[in-house]
């Protein structure tokens, strides 16, 4: 396996927060910090935290950094290898079979069969294969598929090699970047995280989001994403975090600013919160709950 060429622009923790922030993401040290090692270990990522907190984002915002291909796996239950790794062109093996079955023996087509050329290869694959400076692999929500299929990651993540029966191992030709992310439906298995480094995380301090929605929201008053990020910031802090299944993440107080804008919003009120609280939150009860709150969480802050 080749090593990765550190691309100048990323050889250091602050130069990779510079550039992650001029394609727009945000990162806070800590996590630039394990992005940074999981560069030079040559180590996947794992990212565990909250729906909605940039994990998915990060991944793309690497491949854009770097410059390398991103490849992305949208894990489910019930997925398979083949969806993950390979499978074969069986329409393409049939025709082949037919016009060689004049000609050749049987063992000499099933050899034919089995060339590359017939593999159709899926993300993980294509990872291994891409050149370097490699690719950047995205395994998103890998809580969402079932343990088999972690068990069948473990080659992958411990030596970015797989092992296909009829072609026998394909290691990688440079170490792809590869970053899982995690909403934590349920805990991974112990042999994934021994492979990985791993990084929580938490939504973004107050500062951060401002500076998310500032630059995603510039049609925005100043006012109106100060009060957005100290709203939303309450909202997730306690005691007020206790009374709601699910916070908003950053999609949504991005979503929710654009809306203040579209409605002329020159300041937060309790009218307009309620007219638009379907975006901070996507359950009935949160927004049951909300309600009775408004006038605590808009009060001035104590100092
Ligand atoms: N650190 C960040 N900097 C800039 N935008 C962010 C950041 N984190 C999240 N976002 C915004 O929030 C949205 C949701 O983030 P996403 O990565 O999909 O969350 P997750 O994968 O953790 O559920 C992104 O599309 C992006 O617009
Ligand atoms: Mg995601």
């Amino acid at each position: 396996m080749s090593k990765s060429p550190a691309t100048p622009a990323v050889d250091s923790i602050d130069s990779l927060t510079h550039a992650l922030q001029g394609v727009g993401y945000h990162a806070p040290r800590r996590l630039a910090t394990a992005v940074f090692l999981a560069m030079k270990l040559q180590r996947p990522l794992l990212l565990e935290g909250e729906p909605g907190v940039g994990k998915t984002e990060l991944a793309k915002a690497l491949a854009k950094v770097l410059g390398r291909p991103l490849l992305r796996l949208q894990c489910y239950d019930g997925m398979e290898q083949r969806e993950a790794l390979y499978e074969w062109n069986h329409t393409a093996q049939l025709l082949h079979m037919r016009a060689a079955q004049s000609t050749a023996t049987p063992d000499e087509i099933e050899r034919e069969v089995y060339q590359a050329r017939y593999l159709i290869r899926r993300p993980l694959l294509q990872a291994l294969q891409t050149p370097a400076p490699g690719a950047v692999l995205l395994i998103d929500e890998v809580d969402r598929a079932d343990e088999p299929f972690e068990a069948f990651l473990l080659e992958y993540l411990g030596e970015y090699q797989v092992s296909i029966p009829e072609l026998g191992t394909i290691s990688a030709v440079a170490a792809p970047l590869t970053i899982l992310t995690s909403n934590r439906t349920r805990d991974l298995n112990d042999a994934v995280k021994r492979r990985c480094l791993y990084q929580w995380l938490d939504y973004p301090e107050r500062e951060r989001e401002l500076a998310i929605v500032r630059s995603q929201v510039p049609e925005a008053s100043n006012q109106l994403t100060e009060q957005v990020s100290r709203f939303v910031s309450r909202l997730r802090s306690q005691p007020f975090s206790n009374a709601f299944q699910r916070g908003p993440g950053i999609a949504e107080s991005v979503e929710w600013a654009k809306a203040l804008v579209a409605l002329d919003t020159l300041t937060l009120d309790p009218e307009v919160i309620q007219d638009t609280a379907g975006i901070l939150f996507k359950q009935r009860e949160d927004v049951a709950a909300l309600l009775p709150l408004l006038d605590q969480l808009l009060a001035p802050e104590p100092v």
